[in-house]
């Protein structure tokens, strides 16, 4: 399937389907003329892929792998990579190849958005997260010790490129990190994604369910690039999410924080009168039925992390609250408003 993105810079393709990573320079116009490539990965998707990838392309293409994991989104490790491209004479006009997951996306996509003041970048999601939410819309980023995500920009792909195959090698524990954004998309949208997600994700139907995402994430990112209204929406079970993944010190990974934020602010709406019970009952089994548990922290140790949350302005946090299944709303509250909320 091929989604088009109409985003500030320019429209780009999201492509999903099967033995693509063959293809992708094609597909995403890379290397053409004299342009080189650049291609990042971590070290458990290189022996996977990059052999592919690298052989669809120019002889001598440039690969540079990183350490898997979160740790590898730092201020430290973009600086080396940005070092490097200059060292190895990578040019304006050259392009960057994001082959993984959220993090090698992430941290890619925010080295090709500072290089030069910008060059062009692919992303080529190998996991169910990236492909249904962190490769498209833009959104680059690297932690920093205050918080995740806290150097960033918005700067769009030229193309993504989802080759569905890979997905088969992701290990069962990263494949609910996806499940847990998938279940953001299933409350924030209800329909066909939700009928999905209660049926039970498998082989038959994800691919159907990454198309479904990356269009209701193109309808979102096209009606607000840079987050100033309804793109908030999809921070829905976020806040708390992140709250938790640093409490955790990172060692809860960013899928199944967001399914525990999702599950403390369905149980939130639910008290504050917003959410139907019936409704309310659903999401929970949901999040039961792909084995996600509630969150192990304390209100007041969320709370902590909560304040420091960089999507504050004047004091106010933007929360998503479920008013029903495929009904959701931003309501800005101050620190105290959601610790009224939560509680
Ligand atoms: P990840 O990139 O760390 O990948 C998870 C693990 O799976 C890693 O160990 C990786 O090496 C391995 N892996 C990747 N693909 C594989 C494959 N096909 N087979 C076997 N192993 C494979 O984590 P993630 O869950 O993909 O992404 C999480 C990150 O995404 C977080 O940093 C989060 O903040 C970010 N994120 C960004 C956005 C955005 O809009 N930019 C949205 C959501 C999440
Ligand atoms: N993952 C949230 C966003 O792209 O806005």
């Amino acid at each position: 399937m091929r989604t088009v993105i109409n985003a500030s810079g320019g429209a780009y393709p999201v492509i999903t389907g099967h033995g693509l990573l063959k293809e992708l320079p094609a597909l995403a116009g890379v290397c053409r003329g004299n342009t080189k490539a650049a291609v990042f990965t971590d070290d458990n998707v290189a022996p996977l892929y990059l052999d592919t990838l690298l052989s669809a392309l120019p002889e001598g293409t440039l690969h540079y792998v990183v350490p898997h994991g979160e740790k590898s989104k730092n201020w430290a490790l973009a600086g080396e990579l940005l070092e490097k491209l200059a060292g190895d004479g990578f040019c304006r006009d050259d392009t960057v190849i994001a082959l993984g997951g959220g993090v090698v996306g992430d941290l890619a996509g925010f080295v090709a958005s500072v290089y030069m003041r910008g060059v062009p970048y692919v992303q080529a999601p190998t996991t169910l997260l990236a492909a249904i939410d962190s490769s498209v819309g833009g959104k680059t980023a690297v932690d920093l010790k205050a918080g995740k995500n806290l150097a960033g920009r918005i700067y769009p792909p030229r193309a993504v490129v989802c080759d569905l195959d890979t997905l088969s090698t992701l290990p069962k524990a990263e494949w609910k990190c996806g499940i847990g954004e998938a279940l953001k998309y299933a409350v924030l949208t209800g329909g066909e994604i939700f009928d999905i997600m209660e049926k039970g994700l498998d082989e038959s139907n994800t691919e159907r369910l990454v198309d479904l995402a990356v269009d209701y994430k193109r309808r979102i990112v096209e009606a607000d690039e840079n987050e100033g209204g309804i793109r908030r929406l999809l921070n829905l079970g976020h806040t708390v999410g992140h709250a938790i993944e640093a409490e955790s010190a990172m060692g809860f990974p960013h899928g199944v924080c967001v399914a525990m934020g999702i599950k403390v602010i369905a149980r939130a709406s639910v008290k504050a009168g917003f959410l139907p019970k019936e409704d309310y009952l659903r999401i929970s089994a949901l999040l039961q039925k792909y084995g996600f548990s509630d969150c192990p922290y304390s209100l007041a140790s969320v709370m902590e992390h909560t304040v420091h949350d960089k999507k504050i302005a004047d004091g106010k946090l933007n929360a998503v609250v479920i008013r029903g299944i495929g009904n959701c709303d931003i309501l800005p509250m101050t620190a105290d408003e959601l610790k009224g909320f939560l509680s």
